[in-house]
């Protein structure tokens, strides 16, 4: 296997009393997208902070392709690009310019710029805006200007901490259908952070939830839906069933997990549904009791979440972080 990211017994601790990461370890294979899951404090930026080589781990060891991100920082960073959390460009000059900026920095030869350049503003879809303001451009545009700028060096991994905050799920969209073409055309490896839950079950294909320090959860979305176990079949009666007896005779059909009645609605916990599903009909059809809809539901990331961290992620922050965002573009 590939890896991109190899971290073995991970420790921050800030200030000789912060446990930020608590004994991290993590694989990430190459040319995958990556979610690194959590609520607000888990420790996700430290650890990409570490494994940018901004800042060094406490103890313990983290690799980037193979290279030791305290030992060998300097061929690490040749390797990898960040975006970061807080908007990272010059609000005040143009898309172009900025880009012009990076490209020196990151030490792109003259005679490559421009052409450098044009593909990315082309990839990221700013090429009709290149030549406007940064600050006039909506947040989204800012999070692809953003992204081109780390595009620059071609990366072979790209870390991106919270990617789309703050931004509507239209713009969020955009940016990720771009992220998704970077993957593919370039073999680009997506390391993100995230505390919005769709994104994670939409765009990685990998997640890892993190919480208070600690990976708590590990697999794809599908994996860690799965991990819960079972599907839940939702029926609605047209008429209300005596609840003990219906729950007892589902019950009695071995597979089923458990049964919640309510009024003229059923819901049965089963391993597989789409099995379950004709003798669960079967039996209600016996007892005489007509059903009006059925539904099969499977558990969501967020039940997943609420499993493993023991809260569900809110939607509350969100005007924050856009307010934040604003402030931040006009501040540049
Ligand atoms: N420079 C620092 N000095 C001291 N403590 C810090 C520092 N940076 C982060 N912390 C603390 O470490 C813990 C992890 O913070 P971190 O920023 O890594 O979390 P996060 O998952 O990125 O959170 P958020 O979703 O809010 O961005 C928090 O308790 C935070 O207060
Ligand atoms: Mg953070």
């Amino acid at each position: 296997m590939d890896w991109a990211v190899q971290v073995k017994n991970l420790v921050k601790i800030y200030d000789g009393k912060v446990r930020a990461l608590d004994g991290i370890d993590l694989n990430v294979e190459a040319g995958k997208a990556f979610a690194l899951l959590g609520p607000n404090g888990a420790g996700k930026t430290t650890l990409i902070r570490i494994l940018t080589t901004q800042i060094k781990p406490t103890s313990g060891e983290a690799y980037v392709f193979g290279l030791n991100v305290s030992r060998e920082g300097g061929k690490v960073r040749r390797l990898i690009s960040y975006v970061p959390q807080e908007v990272s460009v010059w609000t005040d000059i143009s898309g172009y310019e900025n880009l012009l900026i990076y490209a020196k920095i990151f030490g792109v030869p003259g005679s490559e710029r421009k052409k450098v350049i044009d593909e990315v503003l082309e990839n990221m879809g700013l090429t009709p805006v290149k030549d406007e303001l940064a600050g006039t451009y909506s947040g989204g545009m800012i999070r692809r200007l953003e992204i081109a700028c780390a595009m620059l060096i071609k990366p072979k991994i790209m870390f991106l901490d919270e990617p789309t905050i703050g931004l509507d799920p239209a713009a969020r969209k955009v940016v990720w259908e771009r992220l998704s073409v970077l993957k593919k055309e370039y073999g680009v490896t997506i390391f993100f952070n995230t505390h919005y839950m769709d994104e994670a079950d939409l765009y990685a294909d990998d997640i890892a939830i993190i919480n208070l320090g600690k990976i708590v959860a590990r697999g794809t979305s599908e994996e860690l839906k799965h991990s819960l176990g079972g599907e839940v079949i939702s029926l609605n009666l047209g008429t209300t069933v005596p609840k003990p007896e219906l729950r007892e005779k589902l019950l009695k059909l071995g597979f089923v997990k458990d049964v919640f009645v309510e009024n003229s609605s059923v819901n049965v916990l089963v391993e597989n549904a789409e099995i379950a599903l004709p003798h669960v009909m079967e039996l209600i059809k016996n007892k005489g009791v007509m059903v009006d809809k059925v539904s099969i539901t499977k558990p969501t990331l967020d039940d997943v979440f609420l499993k493993y961290v023991g809260t569900r992620l809110e939607d509350k922050g969100r005007i924050s972080d856009v307010a934040h965002m604003r402030y931040m573009i006009r501040k540049g």
